[in-house]
């Protein structure tokens, strides 16, 4: 039985808090991530628990009773992760009935996961339910141009999709199912959190008015380089509109056709006239 900072999911978790930050996604403790630990992955580490005591997730997650999940701490610094695991982490329990967790490792300085929970963690539920248990890590992060982005267009989920698609050719195939929009919320509760998932239920990336965003999928690489494609398509828009409020042309729904085609993805005819 290794150290829980010895298991490969917990290498893999550090590492994409690493990314975030050199990408500058993660001022000062800005961000969260979650990981939705396997049970053979928690079997391997499970002598290393020393369970803390229940206390309220702020909503109701029944189908994820039982599950474990590796999570960032409130208040924590991407940028220290590496530095000190045990200190920014924390392993999660949720209990049978999906309305408590209790922390079973890390955060050994005391503290209390992301003020974010209640969101990833319905995050997670809708995934696991609609993706037959693939998704596995929900991610929020703070990436400017996204963020730069609500200022400037209407908070619409298909204006914010066809805008980031038609602005780098491998957009529609990386999010085939588009982007939702959320519009301005108190963040860290459950509000935000019933919003999001909704918008979960549809997209695997969902934009938090002049906040950030959170991306879902099924292992760190994926789920990053869904946030790190999204938010430079942003940064090609911002460099855009800066210089001109007038494109001289772009990809037409027709061009879309042909590439949904060409790479074999389905984008949804509400984006497409
Ligand atoms: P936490 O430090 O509680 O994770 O909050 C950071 C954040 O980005 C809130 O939206
Ligand atoms: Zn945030």
């Amino acid at each position: 039985m290794g150290k829980v900072t010895d298991a490969g999911f917990v290498k893999g978790f550090i590492r994409m808090a690493d990314d975030g930050w050199n990408l500058g996604f993660h001022e000062r403790n800005g961000g969260n991530l979650s990981y939705r630990i396997k049970e053979e992955e928690v079997e391997g580490i499970k002598e290393c628990f020393a369970p803390a005591e229940w206390k309220e997730i702020g909503t109701e997650v029944p189908d994820l009773a039982g599950e474990y999940f590796l999570v960032t701490g409130s208040g924590k610094y991407f940028r220290n992760v590496s530095l000190d695991p045990e200190d920014t982490l924390a392993i999660i329990e949720v209990d049978d009935a999906g309305k408590m967790y209790r922390i079973v490792w890390g955060l050994k300085n005391g503290g209390r996961p992301t003020s974010e929970l209640p969101t990833h963690l319905m995050n997670h539920e809708i995934k696991k339910r609609l993706t037959d248990g693939r998704h596995r890590v929900i991610y929020h992060a703070h990436p400017i141009s996204i963020v730069a982005l609500t200022f400037l267009l209407p908070l619409e989920d298909k204006v914010f999709t066809r805008e980031l698609w038609t602005t780098m050719t491998e957009c529609p195939i990386v999010f085939p199912a588009g982007v939702g929009v959320v519009p301005w919320m108190v963040p860290g509760g459950r509000e935000i959190a019933i919003a999001t998932s909704e918008k979960m239920k549809e997209y695997d990336l969902v934009i938090w008015a002049h906040h950030g965003m959170f991306a879902s999928g099924a292992d760190f690489d994926l789920t990053f380089g869904l946030m790190h494609t999204a938010e430079k398509s942003a940064e090609i828009l911002v460099k855009v509109f800066s210089m001109t409020d007038k494109k001289r042309q772009v990809m037409s729904s027709a061009d879309l056709r042909k590439l949904a085609d060409e790479f074999g993805v389905v984008l949804p005819e509400k984006f497409l006239d």
